[in-house]
């Protein structure tokens, strides 16, 4: 069983992404670090915290960072709501958070076991590139790291840059420098990951998850007219699908350089298929079967729980 770490910003299809975690019977979740992101930081450490009792969880939760390492924070409230899992509350928790900041809480379990757990990220890279500015040798303890974020072809936030990049690139930069080899589940993959009207009747009869957190949560994500047939992208998800089962994916070694000067281009992960040095693998291809069949089993676990 792998252990796994998660830091992300909650948000819908972070929502999701942590529902497979805990769902597939190969992941191990250690722990939940939020980030401001999709909305702001109190939101998404309180989803984070709701989510992992909601579901049963008992990985702790820890808060980090509020606002990118340099400019002004960014949202996409528009997108996931405005507490960021759409119409979507769920029940208050008296749980208590970690009272470690996450930075502490990743750089200490990650201490704990070197070699043992994946670090993935589902939002803004603040909280990463701080922890590995603290403590670099996460970049060796980190059994891997895989995120959701960037493209190599194009954006979502702006025309060149995906949102978790566009929140704060300078954060996105100290990842990819610093050593380890980023997985980047980018854009092109994620955008083979759509919920559509097929993919949602295989999510049928899973009582009150279905019923309070899939249903509406995806109906939310998917309201905008674009979506209509294809679907909404489950993006985070397929970050969480790569550390189950790396064959889901095609994926190539790549020099990934984060843009952060340009007018138009800041944001961009500029991403070299050709180099002779590479940093990063980019997943391409996702096998789309094998991908929806995990969700379904994840989610059939968690609605039984
Ligand atoms: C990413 O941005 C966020 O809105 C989603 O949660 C996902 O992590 C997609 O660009
Ligand atoms: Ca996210």
């Amino acid at each position: 069983m792998k252990k796994v770490l998660i830091d992300c910003d909650p948000g819908i299809d972070d929502a999701l992404a942590i529902a497979l975690a805990h769902g597939d019977p190969n992941l191990d979740v250690v722990g939940i670090t939020a980030v401001g992101g999709n909305v702001p930081l109190e939101f998404t450490t309180e989803n984070a915290l709701r989510l992992r009792d909601y579901y049963g969880m008992t990985a702790p939760v820890a808060r980090g960072a509020g606002r990118p390492l340099v400019r002004e924070g960014i949202n996409a409230g528009n997108v996931h709501g405005v507490m960021g899992l759409g119409e979507v509350v769920l029940p208050e928790t008296a749980s208590e958070l970690d009272p470690r900041h996450a930075v502490d809480l990743i750089i200490e379990t990650l201490a704990a076991a070197p070699g043992e757990i994946s670090l993935v990220a589902t939002g803004p890279l603040t909280n990463i590139a701080l922890a590995v500015r603290k403590e670099p040798r996460i970049v060796e303890w980190a059994a891997e790291f895989v995120i959701m974020g960037g493209a190599y072809s194009r954006g979502n936030r702006t025309p060149a840059a995906e949102f978790n990049i566009m929140a704060d690139p300078e954060a996105a930069a100290v990842a990819f420098e610093a050593g380890w080899t980023t997985v980047m589940v980018g854009l092109d993959l994620t955008h083979q990951a759509r919920a559509n009207a097929e993919v949602r009747r295989r999510f049928e009869g899973l009582g009150r998850l279905e019923s309070e957190l899939l249903t509406p949560c995806l109906d939310f994500y998917g309201r905008f007219p674009d979506y209509q047939e294809l679907g909404p992208a489950i993006h985070d998800a397929c970050a969480i699908a790569y550390l189950i089962d790396p064959t889901l994916m095609d994926a190539v070694p790549a020099r990934v350089d984060v843009e952060t000067q340009g007018r138009f281009t800041s944001g961009m992960t500029v991403t070299d298929f050709k180099a002779e040095t590479g940093n990063a693998l980019v997943p391409t291809v996702l096998d789309q079967e094998r991908f929806w069949d995990l969700m379904a089993e994840a989610f059939r676990v968690v609605a039984k729980a």
